[in-house]
């Protein structure tokens, strides 16, 4: 399943965007990002107890733009991999997804479970 997010040049560095997954349970949330110029995407579920990992606000980064943060309980995550670096999942990971750019347009790909 593929889902047409924005135009490439609405997202600049460092900004993020969140898109729904439709699934027939419950829709998943998620979240765009572009970081020196790649794309990076990944579900907006923390690996500790699933929680979201904004306040609802978008806001998904550190205050030095350098880390995901969990805004539940602290957790940092490397923005490249996703990995957690420091809290309570250190050594989990947030669920990619596969971003591109096709025809100007950022496009998730969503694999089959
Ligand atoms: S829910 Fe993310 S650190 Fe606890």
């Amino acid at each position: 399943m593929k889902i047409s997010i924005c135009k490439d040049e609405e997202l600049q560095n460092n900004q993020s965007k969140k898109f729904t997954i439709e699934e027939p349970r419950f829709d998943r949330e998620a979240f765009v990002f572009k970081k020196d110029n790649t794309l990076y995407a990944y579900y907006n579920e923390c690996p500790h107890i699933g929680l979201a990992l904004d306040f609802d606000d978008n806001d998904f980064f550190s205050e030095d733009q350098t880390k995901l943060v969990c805004k539940n309980h602290g957790a940092e995550f490397n923005p490249c991999d996703g990995l957690c670096t420091m809290g309570p999942c250190a050594d989990t990971s947030l669920k990619a997804i596969s971003v591109a750019i096709e025809d100007g347009v950022i496009v998730a790909t969503i694999s089959p479970k």
